[in-house]
């Protein structure tokens, strides 16, 4: 009864049917895009999946955040068998064992240490011979990450591994029901390829305010209810925003560069993703989601996860969505030169400033240690 109370009174809410309404015809624009795009060029702009490459004698790596459930539980998989199915260079050794074993490894990152042995298990039961090594990080927590890259540099050195990441997927990510505090988060990514697990869910902004303060979620609510679709959407459009600024960062002026950022969009897809909503509420968006034919399964949903991960080494700075190897335009605002330097500049004043926080509680506790 006070599941069904707390389902109607959120029904009620104006964030409800903004969620309802405005996301649903957000995902059908972009399949229309898709559908344009293959109606009026006969070339649609999709490229082929290649396969991960060694650096010298070492194998190639790839961390995934938020691998312990939905899409990236299933990217996870996907890449973890996918030296089976990677054909030129791969080719040339021979038995599968052996493929197995040159394969690049997958780092899984998430919070819960239990969920992460489940999600191994459920990787091994399918491909016994797959790598992927667990890490417990809380992204939300800037002291987590700092000691997950101690970590994992500390691993790839005592393993006799590449110290660079080949390839990084930042899934993690929730639609959080109520505000929070968290402390900071920041990602440090070393390597080839950056991949942000983005959504369609973006477009529905068409004005945005980017300082300091929003970026950092310290904003005043005007009514009681938490406007979480509308930070949901913000916050997906602030890491396309900042996907395209960390590319034009690494390739202009200079084209040279061999590190490439990708924005992917997974489309609607049934995960946890609305864990924190009442749960009639999610049962029933998925299932009008599926009578419409807009919902996929993890695996469906990895496959632009996949395909970003994968595209040509010269691919950056673009947006896949739909699978396939295609990609579409985001929205104009998401494309904003400006607002992207604003996010750029108050990004990294809240890194100086956490990182001076997390310094300064490590001398505290030094000194403290020592008195
Ligand atoms: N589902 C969709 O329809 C959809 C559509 C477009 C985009 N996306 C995006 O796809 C990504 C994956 O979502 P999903 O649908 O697969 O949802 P999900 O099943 O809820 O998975 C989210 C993952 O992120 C992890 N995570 C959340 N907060 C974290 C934190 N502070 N530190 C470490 N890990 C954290 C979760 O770990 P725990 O298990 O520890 O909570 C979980 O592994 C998200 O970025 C989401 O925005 C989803």
């Amino acid at each position: 009864m006070r599941e069904v109370k707390k389902a109607l009174s959120f029904i009620l809410t104006l964030e409800f049917w903004r969620m309802g309404i405005f996301w649903t015809l957000s995902l059908a624009m972009s399949y229309f895009q898709l559908f344009w795009q293959r109606v009026c060029t006969k070339k649609p702009n999709a490229y082929p999946r290649c396969p991960p490459r060694r650096i010298g004698t070492k194998k190639p790596i790839c961390v995934i955040t938020g691998a312990t459930s939905g899409i990236g539980a299933a990217a996870a998989y996907d890449l973890s068998k996918e030296g089976f199915s990677c054909c030129s260079w791969y080719s040339i050794l021979p038995p599968v064992q052996k493929l197995v074993a040159e394969t690049h490894i997958v780092y899984a990152v998430g919070r819960s240490s239990q969920l992460l042995s489940k999600m191994i298990e459920w990787i091994h039961k399918q491909n016994k011979d797959a790598r992927v090594e667990a890490f417990e990080v809380d992204l939300s927590s800037f002291q987590s990450i700092l000691k997950f890259k101690d970590s994992l540099e500390k691993w790839l050195l005592d393993s006799d591994m590449h110290v660079s990441i080949q390839l990084l997927i930042n899934n993690a990510g929730m639609l959080a029901a109520s505000h929070r505090l968290t402390e900071e988060g920041y990602d440090h990514p070393v390597g080839s390829r950056i991949v942000n697990v983005t959504s369609f869910t973006h477009r529905n902004l068409f004005n945005v305010q980017i300082d300091k303060e929003t970026v950092a979620g310290k904003y005043l609510p005007r009514s009681k209810q938490y406007p979480f679709s509308h930070i949901y959407e913000f916050s997906k459009l602030c890491l396309l925003m900042f996907s395209y600024e960390l590319h034009r960062q690494f390739h202009w002026p200079d084209e040279s560069c061999k590190v490439s950022v990708i924005a992917a969009d997974p489309g609607a897809v049934e995960t946890n993703i609305m864990r924190e909503l009442p749960s009639c509420v999610s049962h029933m968006a998925f299932i009008a989601l599926k009578l419409l034919g807009l919902l996929q399964s993890p695996e469906e949903g990895a496959s632009s996860v996949i395909d970003a991960a994968l595209a040509p080494p010269e691919i950056s700075g673009v947006y896949f969505f739909g699978g396939k190897g295609r990609t579409l335009n985001s929205s104009a605002l998401s494309r904003n030169i400006r607002l992207a330097e604003k996010l750029w500049r108050s990004s990294d004043d809240l890194f100086l400033e956490s990182k001076l926080i997390c310094d300064r509680t490590y001398t505290d506790t030094l000194h403290e240690l020592k008195d």
